[in-house]
């Protein structure tokens, strides 16, 4: 079986969403892949409960019970690596990864950003999109790197921004095609030959 584990740091809709995914599509029929386990870094995330109604483990390593960034990756790294995955899912985790983390998962790290990458890598994307006047605003899905918000493209989507849009309308619109893209990406990925 490919297992697919799914860190997350908060609300879990991307992460709900590829659960959702995972069982109407048939994953575990058609590619022999389940969600096999949620971590998330903040012990308040609503994710958590929600995989946990879904019959998902969830566990917390919670970045602030520790000193230094590597300690804090050391012990995720370990909870990951207890599920043997063929994917890690970073579905709004948002801590920073450091090089040798991102090194470990090469190739099997997966991200969700709500920018067209390369624009606007980093917070606040759909404040700084509507502050530039951008015209239009999306997402993308792209394997993950040493560096932030970086790395080969597998999908993206496009969305209008509108007169009025707001930050919160704006990322209501991008976050509705996030919830399509992110499960035909990983799905995409299962899919791949090796994996
Ligand atoms: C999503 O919009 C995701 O793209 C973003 O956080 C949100 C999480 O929502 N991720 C990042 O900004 C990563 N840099 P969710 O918890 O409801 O899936």
């Amino acid at each position: 079986m490919k297992n697919i584990v799914i860190l997350i740091s908060g609300g879990g809709s991307n992460m709900a969403a590829l659960v959702r995914a995972a069982r109407q599509g048939g994953w575990r029929e058609r590619l022999g892949a389940q969600v096999a386990a949620v971590i998330s870094n903040r012990p308040d995330a609503g994710g958590l409960a929600l995989a946990r109604e879904q019959g998902i483990p969830a566990e917390v390593v919670d970045h602030k019970a520790y000193e230094g960034r590597e300690a804090f990756e050391a012990d995720l790294a370990a909870a990951i690596d207890r599920y043997a995955p063929a994917l890690v899912v970073l579905a709004g985790f948002m801590r920073i990864l450091t090089p040798t983390f991102v090194g470990r998962y090469a190739g099997r790290l997966v991200n969700i950003h709500p920018s067209l990458l390369p624009a606007f890598p980093g917070l606040h994307t759909h404040r700084r999109a509507l502050e530039a006047g951008c015209r239009v605003a999306g997402v993308t899905v792209h394997l993950v790197t040493a560096e932030l918000d970086h790395g080969p493209i597998l999908e993206q989507a496009v969305v209008p921004v509108l007169r009025g849009d707001t930050e919160q309308s704006l990322a209501a619109r991008v976050l509705t095609q996030e919830h399509i893209i992110y499960p035909r990406a990983v799905e995409a990925l299962l899919r791949q030959e090796g994996r």
